[in-house]
């Protein structure tokens, strides 16, 4: 074994970062027979030293980041940050200055993962993030390197647990959607701001980093069609169960039947009680990869929390490590199909549809006029009326979202449509 030690900066020291510290000094043993050579930890930046955390070596601490990043003998950069900047700023700088980068930052890598690829070649080092897609859960390396031999057709899954813990609490317990969010809140599943979570950014950006790289094209942020969970009700929960389902806010990236283009969203969905994911319960994470040689496969564990994330975290350090002392890179950006990213209209799936309408003769053949004049088939019809008024609950058949949405558009002129109650998406049938 090399016996000079590989040296880290490690940039932020948070809920993840102070993990990362602990592990690294813990199992410094086991890490350096599985690199090959001793790996120390040579700085951790702080924007906050009076916050470090216990056990962290204070004598490491440091708030000038750029400084650090710049010293020169740095060989791996760990990025806890979050966010685009100074996080940006400071692995280019890294790369620069000859170190890799291992980072979990997956705001970053869905909006400038090209540009940061990009660096990464022209330097000639690493860039790996396992710990920016749901947590402890391998998913990055499994799609770019174990599954590099086969073709990625459809991702889905659950990758956000603060909105999957507040989906599961409304279904087993009845609560609205506000109800749930103050439980999860109270038990630090959700933040003070629960923004990125329930609008569902989080998600769509983990949606864009898994799309680029089972598809091998690019997509952004941007590309991801986003619906948070914030209007979810009660109501559209009791519906979902009385159709034998449950409610989960999916992230699904699809390449076309026509493998011309790919799609990429975020929204919650109607899942059938029988399909894996509908048993994802609490804060974990599940994602379904379905590919032409290996069929389905799923991924599932925690998505979230320190210890978790840390273990991605040292994962991908492990392995940029062993590269650097091969004197090579691991795999880089793959995305030579520049596959184009199709609107949200053409995305083709099956509706659950909630209309509050008069009981009378010839509005059902009113409603049923609308949906075929639009092309939307109907698969089923739930009417249920009382005292001149009725609500009707319909399920498509499969259909483009854009054929739905100019159905339901017509529908809310009808005179006899007091109104569009709610519309979902039904999925994984
Ligand atoms: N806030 C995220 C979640 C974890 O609830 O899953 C970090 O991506």
């Amino acid at each position: 074994m090399r016996t000079r030690p590989l040296k880290v900066a490690l940039l932020g020291c948070g809920v993840v970062g102070s993990e990362v510290a602990r592990i690294m000094t813990t199992h410094a043993d086991d890490l350096a027979n599985r690199i090959g050579a001793p790996v120390e930890l040579a700085g951790i930046a702080v924007r906050r030293p009076d916050r470090v955390r216990a056990g962290v070596p204070a004598e490491l601490v440091t708030t000038d980041a750029t400084a650090l990043v710049k010293r020169g003998d740095i060989d791996v950069v760990i990025e806890v940050i979050g966010g685009i900047e100074p996080a940006r700023g400071l692995i280019t700088t890294a790369f620069e200055h000859g170190a890799s980068v291992v980072s979990a930052n997956k705001a970053l890598v869905a909006a400038d993962g090209a540009a940061l690829h990009a660096a990464a070649e022209a330097h000639g080092a690493d860039l790996y993030y396992e710990a920016a897609v749901a947590g402890a859960i391998p998913l990055v390396r499994p799609l770019r390197e174990s599954l590099a031999g086969d073709k990625v057709n459809r991702v889905l899954g659950i990758v956000n647990g603060t909105t999957n813990f507040i989906l599961d609490k409304m279904d087993s317990t009845g609560a609205g959607y506000s109800e749930a969010l103050d439980e999860a809140t109270a038990l630090g599943y959700a933040e003070a701001d629960p923004t990125a979570d329930v609008e569902g950014f989080d998600a769509a950006a983990k949606a864009a980093i898994l799309a680029g790289i089972a598809f091998h094209t690019r997509v952004t942020i941007d590309d991801v069609h986003r619906e948070g969970l914030t209007e979810v009700t009660a109501a559209d929960i009791a519906s979902a169960k009385r159709m034998g389902c449950t409610v989960k806010l999916l992230a699904i990236c699809e390449r076309a039947a026509d493998g011309a283009s790919v799609t990429a969203r975020v929204h919650p969905a109607m899942i059938p009680l029988t399909h894996p994911l509908a048993s994802v319960r609490e804060a974990y994470n599940a994602v379904f990869v379905e590919s032409d040689a290996a069929g389905q496969l799923m991924f599932y564990g925690p998505g979230a929390g320190g210890a978790p994330t840390a273990s991605a975290v040292l994962g991908d350090l492990v392995a940029v490590c062993r590269n650097k002392l091969a004197g090579a890179t691991g795999p880089g950006e793959s995305a030579y199909t520049r596959l184009p990213v199709s609107p949200m209209g053409e995305v083709v799936t099956r509706y659950h549809i909630s209309l509050d309408v008069a009981d009378k003769p010839g509005v059902l053949a009113q409603v049923a006029t609308i949906f075929a004049e639009h092309g939307v088939s109907i698969d089923t019809v739930r009417q249920q009326g009382k005292d001149g008024e009725a609500s009707l609950v319909v399920v498509t058949h499969r259909a483009a979202d854009a054929a739905l949405s100019s159905t339901v558009g017509a529908l809310r002129e009808l005179d006899t449509v007091r109104g569009v109650a709610s519309i979902m998406r039904v999925e994984g049938e």
